[in-house]
C-alpha cells in the first residue's frame, strides 16, 4: 500500500498564521503538523509517499521534509495543486503515483494516535472508513446509518445542519484502485470542489465501502480551536501539563 497526504489549499481559515507558510507546516507542539500524518503511515508500514501541496509556500516542504528518511519514509514524492479543487481533485493528481496499488489517504491537518496498521494489513479492496465520535459531527462528513441495521451506512453527508449520528467520517482512508476511475466521474459541488464524500457514495453504491471506528486520539487542526486542542493533546502526550505554565 503507498501513502497519499494532503498539505494544499491556502489555509484560510487559518490567517493570520498561513501568510507565511503552509498550514501543514505549523507547529503542533514541538513539530510540525505534517510529521504526525506521516509517522502514521510509517506506523503502519507505508514508506512510499506523496505529498500533494499547492499555495505560495509549497517550497517550504522541501526544507522541511527533504527526502524524508530522517522520518522513516524510504520514497518521498510531491504533486502541486494548481487550485484548491477538493479533496477528491488532489487525490486524483497521484493516479501514477499510485501505479494500481492500494493507497491510505491522510488529510494533513488531521492528526491520531490511532495504530492503523491492522486495518492495512487486513485490507482486501473497496474503501474502508474511519469513524470518531465527536461534538460537532455538522463540521464533517457524516454518515446516515440504516434504520434496521445500526452498523449499516446508507449515505454520507458532507457537513450536513442536521447530523443523523455523533459519528464523524475522519481523513484518513483506505482505497484500491477504482478510487481514480471514480474521481473522474465526479462533477463539482455546490462549493466547487471534487468531494471525497462523493468518492465514498461511489464505493458506498457499488457494495465496497466498509467502516470502523478509530480507536484513540483524532482531531483536524484546521480551525483556531481544532488547532488549540490539538496542540494541548500532543503537549500532554509528551509529558507537558499545564502546571508547567509558570516555565
Ligand atoms: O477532517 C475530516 C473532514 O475533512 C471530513 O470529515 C470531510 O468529509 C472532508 O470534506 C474534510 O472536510 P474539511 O472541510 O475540514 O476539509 P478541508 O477543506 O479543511 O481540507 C482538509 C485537508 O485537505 C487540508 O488540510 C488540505 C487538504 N486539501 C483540501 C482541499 C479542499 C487539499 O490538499 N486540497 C484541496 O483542494
Amino acid at each position: 500500500m503507498k501513502g497519499i497526504i494532503l498539505a494544499g489549499g491556502l489555509g484560510s481559515r487559518l490567517y493570520p498564521l498561513t501568510y507565511a507558510t503552509n498550514k501543514h507546516l505549523l507547529p503542533i507542539y514541538d513539530r510540525p503538523m505534517i510529521y504526525y500524518p506521516i509517522a502514521t503511515l510509517v506506523n503502519a508500514g507505508i514508506d512510499h509517499i506523496m505529498i500533494v501541496t499547492g499555495g505560495p509556500h509549497a517550497g517550504d516542504f522541501l526544507r522541511v521534509l527533504r527526502n524524508g528518511t530522517h522520518l522513516g519514509v524510504r520514497h518521498l514524492e510531491y504533486a502541486y495543486q494548481e487550485q484548491e479543487g477538493g479533496i477528491a481533485e488532489a487525490i486524483g493528481l497521484c493516479a501514477n503515483f499510485a501505479d494500481g496499488d492500494d493507497i491510505c489517504v491522510i488529510l494533513g491537518d488531521n492528526t491520531t494516535d490511532a495504530d492503523i496498521r491492522p486495518a492495512v494489513e487486513e485490507f482486501s479492496g473497496g474503501a474502508l472508513l474511519f469513524l470518531a465520535r465527536v461534538p460537532d459531527p455538522e463540521r464533517f462528513g457524516c454518515p446516515v446509518f440504516d434504520e434496521r441495521d445500526a452498523k449499516r451506512i446508507t449515505r454520507i453527508e458532507e457537513k450536513p445542519s442536521n447530523p443523523r449520528s455523533d459519528f464523524a467520517v475522519t481523513g484518513l482512508y483506505l482505497f484500491d484502485a477504482k478510487v481514480f476511475d471514480y474521481i473522474s466521474r465526479l462533477e463539482p459541488s455546490a462549493r466547487g470542489e471534487l468531494e471525497v464524500t462523493d468518492v465514498n457514495n461511489f464505493y458506498l453504491n457499488d457494495g465496497t465501502l466498509r467502516w470502523q471506528e478509530l480507536q484513540g486520539y483524532w482531531s483536524d487542526a484546521g480551525t483556531f480551536e481544532s488547532l488549540h486542542r490539538a496542540n494541548r493533546f500532543w503537549a500532554a502526550q509528551r509529558g507537558w501539563s499545564s502546571a508547567d505554565e509558570s516555565d
